[in-house]
């Protein structure tokens, strides 16, 4: 069972082109912030970045292939629509499933509009539809006999841009206690699909105003189970080992970040061990835009 997990893509516009009337505070703000912290410029590429990466997992051949959120930068329409244009090589649900990052929820419309589902709704129903609650999650996708991946929804609408920590939530963590102990579900090998960070590169949980609140409470939920947690959020690419008390957790990084692109590439093998290797793409050779329809 061959799986490759890959996140925060954050496939952006240029926003000097965005008309001033599809701006509201909340965008200009994060936009200062985005542009001002010179991230725009570490994403300058990251459509063509993401495409190469596509090209390559299609030359892998994995059984799966797992994205942890924040596919866009300022969750524009554009953004969605070109981020979903470059996977559609492989947006099928049997061998890709997304979940949603905060960048996806930048701006009430976005939210309101649920804008991230409207572009992947194909790629989010769910298997066994008694689970998702109001909002759609979480969901899950059997994969062959042997696999079951979980998606879950962290975000929230911030207050400010800036104010980026989550939560999973009572509702989806009570669904989700039910979901690993249904029949369908328990006997496979379980990926759990957050975008938040339970824990920072560290090992300690990540900072108040950026983590996954009830992280702690999630990683005990899986503890035990034949399960991998998958996540964003923090842009460094690391696997945490499991230790009693939690299970293997696993942070792809910024997939598309200028000069640290990369995804996980990870083999269960049949004697139940899993392995794993970082893997950096060959570079796109040149700016792939991402146009905006004025
Ligand atoms: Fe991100
Ligand atoms: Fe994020």
């Amino acid at each position: 069972m061959r799986l490759i997990h890959l996140s925060d893509v954050h496939v952006q516009i240029d926003y000097a082109s965005l008309p001033l009337r599809r701006y509201g505070w909340r965008r200009a703000v994060a936009q200062l912030e985005w542009v001002g912290l010179r991230r725009a410029q570490r994403f300058h590429n990251a459509l063509g970045a993401l495409k190469q990466i596509v090209h390559e997992i299609q030359e892998l051949r994995p059984d799966h292939v797992l994205l942890t959120g924040d596919l866009t930068a300022l969750a524009v329409e554009e953004e969605f629509a070109c981020a979903r244009a470059a996977l559609e090589p492989i947006a099928r649900p049997g061998l890709l499933t997304v979940i949603p990052g905060n960048h996806d929820r930048y701006t009430s419309h976005a939210m309101a509009g649920r804008r991230f589902e409207r572009h992947f709704a194909d790629l989010l129903r769910s298997d066994l539809p008694a689970y998702p609650g109001s909002r759609g999650y979480p969901f899950v996708r059997l994969v062959g006999g042997e696999l079951a991946v979980i998606g879950l929804d962290s975000t929230r609408l911030a207050p400010v841009p800036g104010l980026s920590f989550g939560s999973v939530g009572g509702e989806q963590r009570r669904a989700l206690a039910r979901l690993l102990d249904d029949p369908a579900v328990r006997d496979r090998w379980i990926c759990v699909l957050v975008h938040h960070a339970p824990l920072h590169r560290s090992g300690r949980p990540d900072r108040v105003s950026h983590g996954l609140l009830d992280g702690g409470e999630l990683l005990r939920m899986l503890a035990g189970r034949r399960c991998t947690l998958h996540h964003g959020h923090v842009h460094h690419r690391f696997w945490h080992r499991a230790v009693p008390g939690r299970p293997d957790v696993f942070d792809a990084g910024s997939s598309t970040e200028r000069g640290h692109e990369g995804y996980w590439l990870m083999d269960l093998l049949p004697d139940g061990r899993l392995v794993a290797e970082e893997r950096t793409p060959r570079t796109p050779p040149q700016v792939d835009p991402c146009p905006v329809t004025r």
